[in-house]
């Protein structure tokens, strides 16, 4: 399945696409990618053929230590592979850019994302955080979700 998905990093002309899969009005990508032209992030898509079928993104400023966030992968293709394979290319961007280590977080009760991230070798910081945000639902209307997480490191090798 994987063989013809391919993970690169998002650019410009990406938007249409990366909209197509959005709640209207939530401007996701439309954010990220200008975060990205200010050099804070690197958002980067799985593609089948020319489809984003998940997405990925990893903050430059997260306290020293690159921090992996936001994957998600469209319900049609979990399972599959591609969040194991957004988070290696994650991986190997953040040791090619000269960090030896990243963190990614998981909610507390997300065991997908918790197995996901075990298979991949990463360890417990011990350290966990609370977030509240808004987003946008599939109706287009502001919700608020509050989330902990815990906090995971792994190692790179370049
Ligand atoms: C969690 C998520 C990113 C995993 O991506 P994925 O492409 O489904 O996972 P992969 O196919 O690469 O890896 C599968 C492994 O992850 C785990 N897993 C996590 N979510 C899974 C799902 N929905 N279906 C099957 N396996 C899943 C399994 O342990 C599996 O290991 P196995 O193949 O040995 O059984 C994806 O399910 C998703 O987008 N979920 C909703 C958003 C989310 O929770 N994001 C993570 C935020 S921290």
């Amino acid at each position: 399945m994987t063989s013809e998905i391919q993970s690169r990093q998002c650019v410009d002309g990406d938007l249409a696409a990366l909209e197509a899969t959005e709640p209207p009005g939530a401007n996701i990508s439309r954010n990220l990618l200008v975060h990205q032209a200010a050099g804070t992030l690197v958002y980067a898509a799985a593609w089948r053929k020319h489809q984003p079928a998940g997405t990925v993104m990893l903050d430059l400023l997260a306290d020293h230590t690159p921090e992996l966030k936001h994957l998600f992968v469209h319900e049609s293709g979990q399972g599959t592979g591609i969040g194991t394979a957004l988070c290696i290319w994650t991986e190997a961007y953040a040791a090619k850019a000269g960090f030896n280590k990243l963190h990614l977080s998981a909610g507390i009760e997300n065991w997908g994302a918790r197995q996901l991230y075990a298979r991949l070798g990463v360890t417990p910081t011990g350290r966990a955080t609370t977030t509240i945000y808004p987003y946008v639902d599939d109706n287009g209307q502001e919700q608020w979700a509050t989330e902990t997480d815990h906090v995971f490191e792994k190692a790179l090798i370049d």
